[in-house]
């Protein structure tokens, strides 16, 4: 793993093995704030009271950091649950190599793979290290207000965007529910209409095609 700065000035990795980085090149935490909490409308959830939110594929935990502070900041009393699936100890100890410009990550630097909870105030933070096949299934049915799904590309990693771990992000959503991720690619909007979601486009960044929103079909 090799530590790259993006265009927004903030820290990524390259991961040497898929040969692709953890976050946008055009802005890593750009991207925590445009393409996962601003469509996943976290800080008009977070004026409900209570949020939960699934990070998938947790990396560095940059999604829902951003999104607790997002939150925090549209009502500081808001109860909020992350859950984050990820399978490689090794990103989670390189959380304390990067300083985002994110407020609530320094509780975060609590993170690594001997400690996988965090509490601070009304906000709980827990991550399944594991397998993503095997983890979804520890997920109870209709718990989450917004999914960040968030893995290495459909085309180094098919097996992260198939209808079968879409059928999973369906059952764990509320009917109100909305899942974003960062790319358009077909492969992945197809296997979501398999898995009975609807999807539309997410908000151009970058330089980049526009991300996907998906909800439940009710
Ligand atoms: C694009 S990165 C995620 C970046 C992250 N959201 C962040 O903000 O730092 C994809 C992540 O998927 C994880 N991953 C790859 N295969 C996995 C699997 N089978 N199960 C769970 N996580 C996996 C990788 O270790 C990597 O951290």
């Amino acid at each position: 793993m090799k530590k790259i700065i993006t265009a927004d000035n903030t820290e990524s990795f390259l991961n040497l093995e898929v040969n692709e980085t953890y976050h946008s090149q055009t802005g890593a935490v750009e991207e925590a704030l445009k393409k996962y909490a601003e469509p996943c409308q976290i800080k008009e959830r977070a004026k409900t009271g209570s949020i939960k939110i699934l990070d998938m594929f947790f990396g560095l935990g940059y999604n829902s950091a951003m999104a607790i502070q997002v939150a925090l900041e549209s009502n500081p009393n808001c109860q909020i649950e992350v859950i984050g699936i990820e399978k490689d100890p090794e990103i989670l100890a390189k959380i304390q190599e990067v300083n985002p410009p994110i407020a609530f990550f320094q509780y975060y630097k609590q993170l690594n793979k001997n400690h996988l909870e965090l509490r601070q105030g009304k906000v709980i933070v827990k991550v399944l290290l594991g397998d993503v096949k095997d983890k979804v299934k520890e997920l109870k049915n209709q718990e989450f207000d917004a999914i960040f799904y968030d893995p290495f590309s459909p085309k180094t990693s098919p097996e992260m965007w198939t209808r079968e771990l879409f059928i999973e992000m369906y059952r764990v959503m509320k009917d109100s529910g909305v899942l974003a991720t960062y790319t358009c690619a077909r492969m992945a909007r197809e296997n979501m209409a398999a898995a009975g979601l609807v999807y539309d486009d997410g908000p151009i960044v970058g330089r980049r095609g526009p991300g996907t929103i998906a909800r439940k079909w009710v």
